[in-house]
């Protein structure tokens, strides 16, 4: 049997916050969808750069191109800075960063600088000014190609960027290697309901492991 769920909140999914339900579609907790988590660095108005911890996320792409299709609040920092440069670097960071990434949603004023505050080490990017993480094992170059507000709610923004530039850690450059292991890429897993009883508030964090390998590629 399937559970089916529809547009309407089901009754017995209770927030665990005052608006959880404007910030998040139930269709999230239902899903339970892990997303890759990575931190987008941009700089601010006064010049100090800032760091983003994000997870709404996904490639695509063909021949002709190759883009984020990422997702930010539009209160964010994050967001502002991307309408007014048009640029952003998306830095993905092995678990072991976690915690210094929560922080810099702890310390985020206008005049923080978010590296100092992560303890991250600014390392030049090749196409656009925004700093990439030298500490992060793969760095994405974007310019802004579009932005969509889908739901019009003024919440939310999916934020369309073009991959101009990737760098990746030499230890991360091999295939099936350290990408898809306990320290590659980490995936938010955000609370995820029981959908008979509606309880779930418990957030996890979550790594590859490979399941499958097709030799003939
Ligand atoms: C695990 C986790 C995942 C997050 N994912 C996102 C996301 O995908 N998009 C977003 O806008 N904020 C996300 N956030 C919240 C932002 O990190 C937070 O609002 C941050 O302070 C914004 O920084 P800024 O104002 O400097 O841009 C996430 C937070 C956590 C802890």
């Amino acid at each position: 049997m399937k559970i089916e769920i529809g547009n309407q909140k089901p009754d017995h999914f209770t927030a665990n916050w005052p608006g959880e339900y404007d910030v998040f579609s139930h269709f999230e907790f239902a899903c339970g969808i892990p997303h890759p988590l990575f931190a987008i660095t941009t700089i601010k108005e006064n010049g100090k750069p800032n760091v983003c911890f994000g997870s709404w996320t996904s490639f695509t792409g063909d021949g002709g191109g190759y883009y984020a299709i990422t997702s930010c609040m539009q209160r964010t920092h994050t967001y502002q800075n991307i309408l007014r440069t048009k640029e952003f670097v998306i830095n993905f960071l092995s678990k072991e960063y976690f915690d210094a990434c929560v922080a810099t949603i702890r310390h985020n004023d206008h005049d923080a600088d978010e590296f100092e505050v992560g303890h991250f080490t600014i390392q030049e990017s090749k196409t656009v000014a925004s700093p990439r993480i030298e500490e992060a094992f793969l760095n994405i170059e974007c310019s802004l190609q579009q932005t969509l507000d889908l739901s019009g709610n003024g919440r939310n923004a999916t934020i369309i960027g073009k991959v101009n530039h990737i760098a990746m850690q030499e230890e991360y450059a091999t295939g099936i290697d350290d990408k898809y292991g306990e320290n590659g890429f980490m995936f938010n897993i955000n609370s995820p309901k029981n959908l008979i009883t509606g309880e779930g508030q418990a957030s996890a964090v979550a790594v590859c492991k490979v399941a499958l390998i097709n030799e003939e590629g």
